[in-house]
């Protein structure tokens, strides 16, 4: 018998402890389906209401699942007890077998972040992204272990979205893309491999089909409900594309497609509507107002 080959060697290969950095929309969603998925899971942000609020959501969503039969209640006690909390990045990543960044879409941000994160990570974790369109190549740059960088792009709501985009980067190694895959399966998720490229294939798409929408509102094509009417009911969308920004947070959206219009041109230009409504403080329904008002 010759050596094992890497799919027979990467199965023994098992992760316990999940680190989630960033205790947002994303983060707490993610650290959601990793504690049902069977990870013991450490939630980081640097603000304690971050981390109170992730808290109370998470119980709430797990005690939802009882209510409606979709997660049996032995499971989400135990889920619960998988779940703990830290400011500290050096606590929290210090047992991790995989972390995951969900901290703002800025790349100054994760290449610190990932700088840091390389001297406080055991040397064998993997140290995944949840960016939706950042160069994971250039967050690899700043580490020692390129090959364990990978992309692991969440939907929005993570426990809903079936799909992860796993992306490698120009280094990521097979090894890596094999046992994050499992992990994402082990959260109940379904995975595509992409190759690095700005917005990978979901979010490339997906803001345009947004920006024009903002673009056609502001020339009066047609009211907000009116056009995510039309694409919900005539193009068989589950959302709205506003209903879809308000959810997504209206500043993370225009990081996105800044960073394409870098990147891949113009044809992402920000539209100005969508800029105003940025600097107006409407990012969405995280705050309770974006293209539309969320009275709490
Ligand atoms: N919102 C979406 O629909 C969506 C979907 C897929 C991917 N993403 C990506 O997920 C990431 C996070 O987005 P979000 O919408 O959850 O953002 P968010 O603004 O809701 O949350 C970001 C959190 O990170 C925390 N934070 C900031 N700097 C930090 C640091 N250095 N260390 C630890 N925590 C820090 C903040 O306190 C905040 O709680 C982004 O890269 C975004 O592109 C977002």
């Amino acid at each position: 018998m010759g050596p094992a080959q890497p799919s027979e060697r990467n199965r023994r290969v098992t992760i316990q402890t999940i680190a989630v950095l960033g205790a947002g929309i994303m983060g707490r969603g993610i650290a959601y389906v990793s504690v049902l998925g069977g990870f013991r899971t450490i939630l980081q942000d640097t603000s304690q209401e971050a981390l109170d609020r992730a808290t109370s959501e998470i119980t709430a969503l797990l005690e939802k699942g009882v209510a409606t039969g979709k997660v049996a209640e032995d499971a989400a006690v135990t889920a619960r007890k998988r779940l703990s909390t830290s400011r500290s990045l050096a606590d929290a990543a210090r047992e991790a077998g995989l972390v995951i960044e969900a901290v703002p879409e800025t790349i100054d941000v994760k290449v610190e972040l990932f700088a840091t994160l390389d001297r406080a990570a055991p040397p064998a974790a993997i140290l995944a992204s949840n960016t939706s369109s950042l160069s994971i190549t250039e967050m690899a740059a700043a580490t020692k272990r390129p090959g364990q960088v990978v992309g692991m792009h969440f939907f929005n709501p993570v426990h809903r979205m079936k799909l992860v985009e796993l992306v490698r980067g120009l280094e990521t190694s097979d090894e890596t893309l094999d046992i994050t895959d499992r992990a994402a399966q082990a959260m109940g998720k379904e995975t595509v491999i992409v190759k690095e490229s700005p917005g990978f294939v979901t979010s490339r798409i997906n803001v345009l089909i947004g920006n024009e929408a903002f673009t056609m509102l502001e020339s009066g094509v047609a009211s907000a409900r009116d056009i995510d009417k039309a694409l919900k009911l005539g193009l068989n969308h589950p959302m709205g594309p506003f209903e879809l920004v308000d959810l997504v947070g209206l500043d993370t959206r225009l990081s996105i497609l800044e960073y394409l219009h870098r990147t891949l041109g113009d044809k992402y230009r920000p539209s100005p509507l969508l800029i105003q409504y940025v600097k107006a403080g409407r990012l969405g329904r995280k705050v309770g107002r974006g293209v539309y008002e969320y009275p709490s």
